[in-house]
């Protein structure tokens, strides 16, 4: 592992996971392939363009773009894809999916022949603890359980999931696949709910609660998560998943009450509106085959989230420039008409 592709690395986990290998693996290169959405920004990356001049560069470029694909290839002499591209809002898939089938399986597909096309590339996907779909009872989501995605986000991924093990299992591609709980931290665009409240609350504006907010999920640090992904690209074994989570779960509405106590606002601030459609209730998934591998979690729940609050409260350079543009068409879309319900 000399030369990294790190596809959708200007997002949110991309980009700390590409800042994470730079300052750990001095002998790594990176070069971020990303296709600048909406969820793209160049200033995630700003301070490791600076700071890793030598070690790190940029290529602009859609991942369904198989042409571009393997220019990048060629012309980085790349060994290893970590693949991070991906139309990550579940609302938004509920909105528009097609966007999500094209980058999050097509896009997929195209990485993956690319890879076989230079000589088996080691090949890393980015999954999520969504393909699961909900999980019932206390039990908690193995890599061997079967995939019941219910969003098209979720549906998107799992597809990908399964093309990434079919070219495992039928061209010997050398691939491992890692599947991350709810992520928090620096840089997440503020359509995910932490960010979106943090910031809706230092507006004072409501904070929008999808139904009665008792639906459980696990917010994890995203250096927690990278650290997890660079284990499993040094030390997993070829062909197999890992789940990256604490392994814990909590309520939304926890989660809520411990970034409302960080920032000093009032509870009165919470609304609870009209449900997400297809919502699900709980995701929790095993994390043991990790820690066999020697992880553990540096965060808690509480302290992932009372770090994050206050990364929004110290850097509004990155996140005011964000809310007052595509995001407010975004936002009235979603939430404009949406029915308070408490
Ligand atoms: P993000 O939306 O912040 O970033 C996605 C990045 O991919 C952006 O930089 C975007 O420009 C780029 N991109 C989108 N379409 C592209 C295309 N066609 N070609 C090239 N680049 C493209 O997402 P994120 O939250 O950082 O998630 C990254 C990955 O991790 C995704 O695969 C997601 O499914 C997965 N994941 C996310 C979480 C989470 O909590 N956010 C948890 C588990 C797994
Ligand atoms: O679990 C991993 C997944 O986590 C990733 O694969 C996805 O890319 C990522 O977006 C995230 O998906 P979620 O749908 O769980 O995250 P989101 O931040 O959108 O919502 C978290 C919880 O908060 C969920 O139960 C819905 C709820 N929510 C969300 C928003 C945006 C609200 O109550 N109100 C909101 O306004």
């Amino acid at each position: 592992m000399k030369n990294i592709l790190v596809t959708g690395g200007a997002g949110f986990i991309g980009s700390n996971f590409v800042r994470y290998m730079l300052h750990v693996h001095p002998e790594v290169n990176v070069v971020v392939y990303d296709k600048l959405t909406y969820a793209g920004r160049l200033e995630n990356l700003q301070d490791v363009a600076e700071q890793f001049a030598g070690r790190y560069a940029f290529a602009q470029g859609d991942i369904c773009d198989a042409q571009a694909v393997e220019a990048a290839l060629r012309e980085h002499e790349i060994d290893t894809i970590v693949n991070f591209a991906a139309e990550s809002h579940v609302d938004r898939s509920i909105m528009n999916p097609d966007a999500f089938i094209q980058t999050d399986v097509y896009g997929t597909y195209v990485l993956l022949e690319a890879a076989r096309k230079f000589g088996n590339l080691r090949y890393h996907q980015i999954s999520t603890d969504e393909v699961y779909g909900h999980i019932h009872g206390d039990h908690r989501s193995l890599e061997t359980d079967n995939l019941a995605p219910r969003s098209p986000y979720a549906a998107s991924k799992a597809s990908a999931d399964h093309l990434v093990n079919a070219y495992h299992i039928t061209y010997e591609l050398p691939i491992t696949i890692t599947r991350g709980a709810n992520n928090i931290g620096p840089y997440q665009y503020p359509e995910k709910v932490v960010p979106l409240f943090v910031t809706n609350a230092l507006n004072d504006l409501p904070l929008p609660v999808y139904g009665d907010g008792q639906q459980m999920r696990d917010y994890q640090y995203v250096i927690d998560h990278c650290k997890g992904i660079d284990l499993v690209l040094r030390e997993g074994e070829i062909g197999e998943t890992y789940n990256v989570g604490t392994g814990e779960e909590m309520t939304n509405m926890q989660m809520v009450e411990i970034l409302l106590d960080e920032l000093g606002k009032p509870r009165t601030l919470i609304q609870h509106v009209e449900d997400r459609m297809g919502h699900d209730r709980r995701y929790c998934m095993n994390v043991q085959k990790l820690m066999d591998l020697g992880w553990e979690a540096d965060y808690t729940h509480e302290e992932a989230i009372r770090e994050t609050v206050r990364w929004y409260v110290n850097n509004p350079w990155w996140w005011e420039p964000i809310r007052s543009g595509e995001f407010k068409e975004f936002y009235q879309r979603l939430y404009g008409e949406r029915k308070v319900i408490g």
